[in-house]
């Protein structure tokens, strides 16, 4: 009996520890502020409810227990309209508490603000296991590094390529599935705070479901503007080597696009140098605290992108014949093809 308490206590501490980035537990907006109030009236009644119960039965079992030398049955009791009325009315009241918040935050979070003119519309379409992000009013495209100015409600239209995700930015908001066949899913939700966020897919979609992460960038309103100007430049000289460039157009552009130049049916690559991750979880840190440099990052995936995210699509550079000079070029070239 201990050990399941023990594991339990240990999995409420842990989630108290989450770092601030991926914690529904430390909101950092408004609509993950909201389910945190949420969580805590509700964890509060709980707690109330359970103290009082436990007690009763505790002082009970104790004022009531059998006494040494005691064999007679005691007097039995039977029905109490009080106690019934008392034990009826107490949880419809604790129900209308619990509810009358929860269906205000329901409503509220139903406003996907898709028609508000100061709200940044941003396309999600999930893939196995990568995230897209396209912005219709701008005309560019990105992908796992979502970059938003802060304090703007940005709202979110949802499909899927595939299979079903899940779109899920703990400390900023709740989630929301991707579905396909069609079916459009809008919300949306505002970051007051400059900063990066983990975001998470949050339902199983194949070998590599834990893997499909991405980043939020909360960047200030000027940043933001730069990073969209950034995107719209066409990609200039793609690489110095024309026998290199020439692999890069002939193999990588099939599926990515860089600038103006390729499609997406990968994920786009403008700007990748200046990416938080590759692949969404390669972190990339050139100072080497938190993770590789960018471009050994890139080394890594291009390398045996298998091997990072197990089943996904992106074909082995190695088996579509790049020679391993060929890959650490073109993991140069991207880990330098910054945005500004
Ligand atoms: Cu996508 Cu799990």
């Amino acid at each position: 009996r201990l050990l399941p308490m023990i594991a339990v206590f240990g999995l409420i501490l842990l989630t108290g520890c989450g770092r601030a980035d991926l914690s529904a537990l430390r909101p950092q907006g408004p609509a993950a502020e909201t389910s945190y109030g949420l969580m805590k009236l509700s964890i509060t009644i709980m707690v109330i409810v359970l103290l009082i119960v436990f007690s009763i039965a505790a002082f009970v079992m104790i004022r009531f227990r059998r006494k040494p030398g005691q064999s007679e049955i005691p007097e039995q009791v039977e029905g109490s309209i009080k106690l019934e009325i008392l034990w009826t009315v107490i949880p419809l009241i604790l129900v209308v508490v619990l509810a009358v918040p929860t269906v205000k935050a329901v409503f509220a979070a139903g406003n996907d603000h898709w028609n508000d003119k100061n709200a940044i519309k941003v396309k999600v379409t999930g893939h196995q296991y990568w995230w897209e992000f396209e912005y219709p009013d701008y005309g560019i495209t990105t992908a796992q590094d979502l970059v938003i100015p802060k304090g703007k409600d940005i709202a979110f239209e949802l499909k899927t390529a595939d299979v079903i995700h899940s779109f899920w930015v703990p400390s900023l908001s709740g989630k929301l599935d991707t579905n396909p066949a069609g079916t459009i899913n809008r919300f949306s939700f505002s970051a007051p705070n400059e900063g990066v966020y983990r975001g998470k897919c949050a339902e199983l979609c194949g070998p590599s479901h834990g893997l499909m992460e991405f980043k939020v960038k909360s960047v200030s309103e000027e940043a933001f503007q730069k990073w969209v100007d950034g995107m719209k430049k066409p990609a200039a000289v793609l690489l110095e080597d024309p026998a290199l460039a020439k692999t890069f157009k002939d193999q990588c552009l099939k599926c990515h696009a860089v600038g103006d130049q390729g499609i997406s049916v990968g994920p786009n690559l403008t700007g990748i140098g200046s990416r938080e991750a590759i692949a969404g979880i390669l972190i990339n840190d050139d100072s080497g605290v938190e993770g590789a440099s960018v471009e050994e990052n890139l080394k890594t995936w291009l390398h045996d992108p298998k091997s990072v995210k197990p089943n996904n699509l992106m074909p082995s550079p190695k088996d579509l014949g790049l020679t391993d000079e060929e890959i650490d070029g073109i993991a140069h070239y991207l880990a330098n093809y910054k945005l500004n």
